[in-house]
């Protein structure tokens, strides 16, 4: 597999490409899928029909990798707090007052369904292509556990300071419960898997290193103990400059790099034959055309070399037109294959 080559941090050329959100609304297939299905919830808890969207952007496009289709809240909800996802508003959970209530025992339970669907679209998978499984960050999923809701967050921002116990107690069964969620993805058949700490960069530096770098050490500490050799991905978003520290000391294999990051200041800033995963603008792929082209080429050039898996810096947004995609693909190929 091209993306494991990879993260054994062998530069592969042409990188292996795969983009953050390729199930997703901006498909036609996917979204006649989740009409039938009723709502986001019931797509990603029914194995059969998490499985098809997983499959709809590999058929379409041919990426070297697949991502389970699911969602990182899955994880509260399966602790047990409510989680409903408003049309057009996204996620929204009673915002969290103790960490009590939360039930780890029930958890595995409660997700097995997304284990059934890691199994199946593993079987129907290409050998080629990897199945990478995920998790949100534990800083992210406490953001919107406490919060409730997606903007700002400003109810956790505060309890950062207020009430800093609350924060690391939830943290803590964070980080335990993402251990289990991720080990149960493994046993099922990822090939790898990766952490999504999309709102990492919210935090000052002082709160960025307790909140998101400890945990995320913790995290790939005891999978890499459990399972030598394994692959982990994370994705510290809009990080900034403490990027380079976070590639230094969580131990993760790869570094996800949002748009707004320069290539090769993360590069400055990382260790030697760090790989990394991104940075293209998700609105180049929006606007397609030559300023598609012209991005593309100038990210194949930066990471000519280097171990690096073609992603965008953020997900693709549901206003991106279908053949968009695939004149990225093309334009990776032809690239590729007269250099
Ligand atoms: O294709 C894939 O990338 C795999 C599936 C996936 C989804 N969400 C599907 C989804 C993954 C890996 C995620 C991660 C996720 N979910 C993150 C981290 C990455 C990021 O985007 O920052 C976050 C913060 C969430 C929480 C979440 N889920 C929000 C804020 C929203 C609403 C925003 C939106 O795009 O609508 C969701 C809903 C969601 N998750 C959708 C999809 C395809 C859209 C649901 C729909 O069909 O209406």
């Amino acid at each position: 597999m091209k993306l494991l080559k990879v993260l054994q941090g062998e530069p592969v050329w042409p990188p292996p490409v795969w983009l953050m959100r390729q199930a997703g609304r901006y498909l036609p297939e996917y979204r006649a899928l989740r009409e039938q299905a009723g709502d986001f919830l019931s797509l990603c808890l029914n194995p059969e029909f998490a499985t098809e969207v997983t499959l709809q952007p590999i058929r379409r496009y041919g990426f070297d990798a697949a991502i389970l289709f699911s969602d990182i809240l899955i994880l509260p909800m399966a602790l047990g707090q409510g989680l409903s996802f408003a049309q057009g508003e996204g996620p929204v959970l009673p915002p969290l007052g103790d960490v009590a209530v939360l039930d780890s025992a029930s958890a595995p339970g409660r997700y097995a369904p997304v284990l059934e669907t890691v199994r199946l679209v593993r079987a129907a998978l290409p050998a080629e292509t990897a199945l990478i499984g995920f998790a949100g960050g534990p800083a992210t999923v406490a953001c919107y556990m406490l919060d409730g809701k997606g903007g700002g967050f400003p109810r956790t921002r505060v309890l950062a300071y207020e009430n800093p116990g609350f924060v690391a107690a939830l943290l803590d069964i964070l980080a335990e419960a993402t251990i289990a969620y991720l080990q149960a993805q493994l046993d099922a058949g990822a090939d790898c898997v990766m952490l999504f700490e999309s709102w990492a960069g919210i935090f000052p530096p002082e709160q960025f290193r307790s909140f998101v770098i400890a945990p995320t050490r913790r995290i790939v500490a005891a999978l890499k103990t459990k399972n030598p050799g394994v692959k982990i991905i994370g994705f510290p978003r809009l990080s900034g400059l403490l990027i380079g520290e976070y590639a230094r000391t969580t131990g993760v294999d790869a570094v996800g790099l949002d748009s707004v990051t320069d290539l090769p200041a993360a590069v400055a800033a990382c260790p030697d034959g760090m790989v990394f995963q991104g940075n293209l603008d998700p609105l180049v792929l929006k606007v397609g055309g030559p300023a598609l082209d012209e991005a593309v080429l100038r990210l194949l050039g930066q990471c000519r070399g280097r171990p690096h898996i073609f992603n965008l810096g953020h997900g693709i947004t549901p206003d991106v037109p279908p053949e968009h995609v695939m004149r990225l693909m093309n334009v990776i190929r032809d690239a590729c294959s007269v250099s």
